[in-house]
């Protein structure tokens, strides 16, 4: 064999083994051990002597319904039945879930006849400049997980040199306890469409990707056919609306990894490479996909542009609090009374979003805490809950909300169960780019297995400080934050082993 032989041999095999999917027996069923499932009681090994062997995923976005598991032909099974999630609007207006569960948006016309598409013809009779300041005074932050101001991130993109620019709407939704990604994906795919137009228009982009992670093969399906209607009625493609402006859309499906859903990772999955971290900078606005100027959003991001554009950066300001305007969609795992979906306005108290509209814990069982935000997020016990969900204040306290999903943690929680189940997740999903994330993961799992004997003592918690501190992503980065709260909780509760 050839030397270039070898080097594409090895290619193939290195993009391969990368991506569970692509390793992983298709016939398989995919069985949730996420964070909401794994507290459902969820292990792949109940499964076990299947033919085909069911495999282990992260999670599949039914956390409100836990434990879920996906069949080969895309059906979703759900212990806890299968009716619709629960979806409740608490604040002065719905945005994000504004059309959920009051009819099929996914269908172009239905949508529509709500005013979906509405936000595109108005911005196409203003200039990009125009719509680009409207995003920026709105104040508007990105709902991925990072806070970063929507306006800045485009005005970047839009000022970079490129010969091409790209608009990447980021449907990776990976942690287990967040699912508002995939009700939007599935619900209201229009919504979506329009948010990245408006975005395509304000930068001067003519292509764009939805990127859906292979767990949600609905979502992908339903964001396929709006992409086809969209195209058919003038509103992608060639001179949208009757303008001179173009732009389209394709949908990329993922193959199974967590750390695609951050944002140079995912543009490499989009190029067809592993889905490994860029170094950053340059930031994906400066060169992103295929270097050119790139914005990647998250959907709940995209999903408020419309409203903003259509109803203005000051009505958009009067919601929520200064330092973070708009709303947000909390989504509370099958662990608390009221499990579902709420989208508040920020400010709103953590106590009451947790007693009050998440009920507490589920058949008036107290909780001994929640975990905010998914593994990278924070661990909180009832003491920490009297925050007001803002950017900037939770940042003072050192509160990672993340995409907002709140799993409940029973009063009975195995706290070194738990942390060995946080770290078995790091060592799982490590993109492997650096080495701190990849080994050190490893050895601290090893030390977490054993968690009170002297070694553990003395090395764990160094180790933990070392990874957080030389990781190259926020992956590396904030994990090991939770892993070191719940490792304390262990040691006071003596369930450390
Ligand atoms: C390990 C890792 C995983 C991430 N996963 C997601 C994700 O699934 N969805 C998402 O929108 N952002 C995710 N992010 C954040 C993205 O990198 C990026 O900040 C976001 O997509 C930008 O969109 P926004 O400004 O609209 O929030 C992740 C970040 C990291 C470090
Ligand atoms: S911290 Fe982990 S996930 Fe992030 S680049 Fe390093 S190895 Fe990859
Ligand atoms: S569906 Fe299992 S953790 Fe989300």
């Amino acid at each position: 064999m050839d030397s270039k032989a070898i080097n594409s041999l090895a290619g193939q095999r290195g993009f391969r083994s990368f991506y569970t999917d692509l390793v992983a027996d298709p016939r398989a069923v995919r069985v949730c051990t996420g964070l909401s499932c794994h507290l459902a009681g969820a292990r792949c090994a109940d499964v076990a002597g299947s033919d085909p062997p069911a495999r282990a995923v992260q999670c599949l976005g039914y956390c409100d319904r836990s434990p879920a598991r996906l069949l080969p032909d895309g059906q979703i099974v759900l212990t806890a039945g299968s009716s619709a999630a629960s979806i409740r609007n608490i604040a002065r207006e719905a945005i994000v879930t504004a059309r959920i569960g009051k009819g099929d948006f996914a269908d172009l016309e239905r949508a529509r006849s709500v005013g979906v598409y509405q936000s595109l013809a108005h911005a196409l009779g203003r200039t990009p400049a125009e719509v680009l300041a409207a995003v920026e005074d709105s104040g508007e932050q990105g709902r991925g997980g990072a806070g970063f101001p929507t306006g800045r991130k485009w005005r970047l993109a839009a000022e970079s040199a490129g010969t091409a620019r790209y608009v990447v709407a980021n449907g990776d939704e990976g942690d287990p306890g967040s699912f508002i990604d995939r009700v939007l994906l599935e619900h209201d795919p229009h919504a979506i469409l329009e948010g990245m137009v408006l975005c395509a228009f304000a930068i001067g982009a003519t292509a764009g990707v939805v990127y859906i992670r292979s767990e949600y093969p609905t979502a992908q399906s339903r964001m396929q056919t709006a992409i086809q209607q969209a195209r058919a009625a003038g509103l992608l493609g060639a001179g949208i609306c009757g303008s001179s402006f173009a732009f389209d859309v394709q949908v990329v499906a993922g193959h199974g990894s967590y750390v695609c859903g951050e944002e140079t990772a995912l543009l490499n999955a989009i190029e067809g490479r592993r889905g490994e971290v860029r170094v950053r900078p340059p930031y994906p606005a400066a060169q992103g996909l295929f270097g050119q100027p790139t914005v990647v959003n998250n959907i709940e991001t995209l999903v408020n542009i419309p409203w903003i554009i259509g109803r203005g950066a000051a009505a958009f300001r009067r919601l929520g609090t200064a330092d973070s305007p708009g709303t947000k969609a909390f989504c509370f795992n099958q662990g608390f009374a009221r499990p579902g979906i709420v989208e508040a306005e920020f400010g709103l108290p953590l106590r009451e979003l947790i007693e009050t509209h998440g009920g507490g814990g589920r058949d008036g069982r107290p909780l001994a805490g929640i975990a905010l935000g998914g593994p990278m997020g924070s661990i909180l016990l009832p003491g920490e809950w009297d925050v007001p969900l803002d950017y900037r204040q939770l940042a003072r306290r050192g509160i990672q909300s993340g995409h907002g999903g709140l799993v409940a943690l029973p009063a009975d929680t195995d706290w070194q169960a738990l942390m060995v189940h946080w770290l078995e997740f790091m060592v799982q999903e490590s993109c492997g780019k650096c080495v701190p994330c990849r080994l050190g993961s490893a050895q601290a799992l090893a030390l977490a297995r054993q968690a009170d004997t002297d070694e553990a003592h003395r090395k764990l918690p160094a180790l933990l400080d070392l990874i957080a501190t030389t990781s190259l992503c926020g992956f590396g980065q904030s994990l090991p934050g939770p892993v070191e709260r719940l490792r304390a909780l262990a040691l006071a509760a003596g369930t450390a082993r």
